[in-house]
């Protein structure tokens, strides 16, 4: 065990798992879909998905990695026979997909730190003609995003307490720090008690078919649940901790970070007078426009510090997401650590570049032909990715339910935890996993396929 290293104490286990958690899906994708998909229906939903569902799911992820020891692969082999190892290399290939187009937005968010806080950025007048300029400037986005990627890299390499710890324990307070110091700002804006009132009451109507789908693929996503990123971190727990309250932690700090960028991009949409419903140019364009009217000085600080936060946020999860394909090179292949991580980040960079010119330079790429409502490419990979890891859950679930069993699970979560056998607690996460999430996520994983490709307008 100690070879392949550990976390060093409880709150670095906690700090990396949350640190995995909050990301882009939080400050960038949440703010975007409650925007598209009616603000706080969606943000009820989200809610309901995160407790109901996904805290179960990341506590069997982190037992059944806790339990065996090994990364995803390992442990699905280990604890359910030899076929059960291609779940985990089902997670290993959604691991390297997602970070593919995640380390392109990545990208676009560190060039527009770079661009606000030391070029000029904030001087031009329109910026969703910026941004849809900027995305295709392909220079400076191949750098930005490979400047990203070595970062990355460079942290991995240096192993678990080391590298993802210590980066983990800097970046996650100083998060916290400049998101609540931009809310306040934001409030006290003119008309930004509209965007609350947007994000905040719910109006019963804007629930359909749809905000339940993408609800539930965000919350998965920014759980980082389905593909084994929280097996892989809870193979470097130690048998002291509490797996309950470390998720119940985790996705606390991951749902209150989610919340809190609402709060934070709601109030300053509608105090610009502008469309929440923008999609995924909302936050690089709405919120340039609200820093540039800052004057040059604030708006160079409080941007730069914005698109800082989005950076760290950023980089403590494509840590997370090459964490699983690494260790599984790590552990069960007995490579280097250091070689595994370099030509994996050289590999997945590559496997990004249509993703990065997919936004009009390659004009197939833009539009991909034959595709239901024709996405651009990175926007295909990304729903792609929440099929897998909808479904990665849900076989998970079976798993644990037929395959590893409810007892054994129980017994792993006793560890560290006396009180859990025979409380409630442990009636609601058998619960959960043994039907609940079979049976919805099942259910929801189809109708998601079929909508994703085929549509679902026939239907609903
Ligand atoms: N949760 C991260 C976010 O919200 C992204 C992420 C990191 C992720 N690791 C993951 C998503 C593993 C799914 C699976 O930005």
């Amino acid at each position: 065990m100690s070879e392949r290293g550990s976390f060093s104490s409880r709150i670095g286990f906690i700090l990396a798992a949350a640190g995995s958690a909050v990301g882009l899906g939080n400050i960038w994708r949440f703010p975007y879909l409650a925007g598209t998909n009616g603000g706080a229906g969606f943000l009820f939903i989200y809610l309901l998905c995160i407790l109901l569902l996904c805290i179960p799911v990341m506590i069997g992820e982190i037992a059944i990695g806790r339990n065996a020891g090994l990364d995803a692969y390992g442990s699905y082999k280990k604890l359910g026979g030899g076929k059960w190892g291609y779940l985990g290399y089902y997670g290993i290939f959604a691991g390297i997909v997602i970070l593919s187009y995640y380390n392109v937005v990545a990208g676009w968010a560190f060039g527009y730190f770079l661009e606000i806080s030391f070029g000029d950025l904030l001087n031009h007048n329109d910026f969703g003609q910026f941004f849809g300029e900027y995305v295709n400037n392909i220079g400076p986005i191949f750098l930005f995003s490979l400047g990203f990627m070595v970062m990355t890299a460079v942290i991995v390499s240096q192993g678990i307490a080391k590298g993802i710890e210590a980066a983990n324990k800097i970046m996650m307070p100083g998060l916290y720090f400049i998101l609540i110091a931009l809310i306040i700002y934001s409030l006290t804006l003119p008309n930004a008690m509209a965007g609350v009132d947007f994000y905040l009451v719910p109006k019963l109507d804007q629930i359909n078919s749809r905000t339940i789908f993408y609800a539930l693929c965000q919350a998965f996503f920014s759980l980082s649940l389905g593909m084994g990123c929280l097996i892989t971190y809870g193979s470097y727990v130690t048998k002291d901790q509490n797996i309950v309250k470390s998720a119940a932690i985790i996705s606390g700090a991951d749902t209150s970070v989610a919340f809190l960028a609402g709060l934070l991009v709601f109030p300053l949409v509608f105090s610009l007078g502008a469309e929440p419903g923008q999609g995924p140019k909302l936050i690089f364009v709405i919120l340039t426009q609200a820093f540039a009217t800052m004057g040059p000085i604030m708006g160079r600080l409080v941007g730069g510090a914005f698109f800082l936060l989005i950076c760290f946020a950023a980089l403590t999860s494509t840590i997370s997401l090459i964490e699983v394909p690494s260790a599984f090179f790590v552990d069960t292949k007995k490579m280097p650590r250091k070689t595994v991580v370099w030509s994996l980040a050289g590999l997945i960079f590559i496997i990004g570049l249509p993703s990065m010119f997919s936004q009009g330079i390659i004009p197939a790429l833009n539009h991909l032909p034959g595709v239901h409502n024709s996405p651009d490419f990175l926007s295909f990979v990304a729903d792609l990715c929440d099929i897998i890891l909808i479904s990665g859950g849900c076989i998970m679930c079976f798993f644990i339910r037929n395959v590893w069993k409810i007892d054994s699970l129980n017994k792993e979560l006793a560890i560290g935890n006396p009180g859990y056998l025979g409380s409630m607690v442990q009636s609601y996460v058998n619960f959960s996993i043994s039907w609940a999430c079979p049976v919805i996520l099942s259910i929801l994983s189809t109708l998601v396929i079929i909508d994703k490709f085929f549509g679902l307008d026939w239907l609903f």
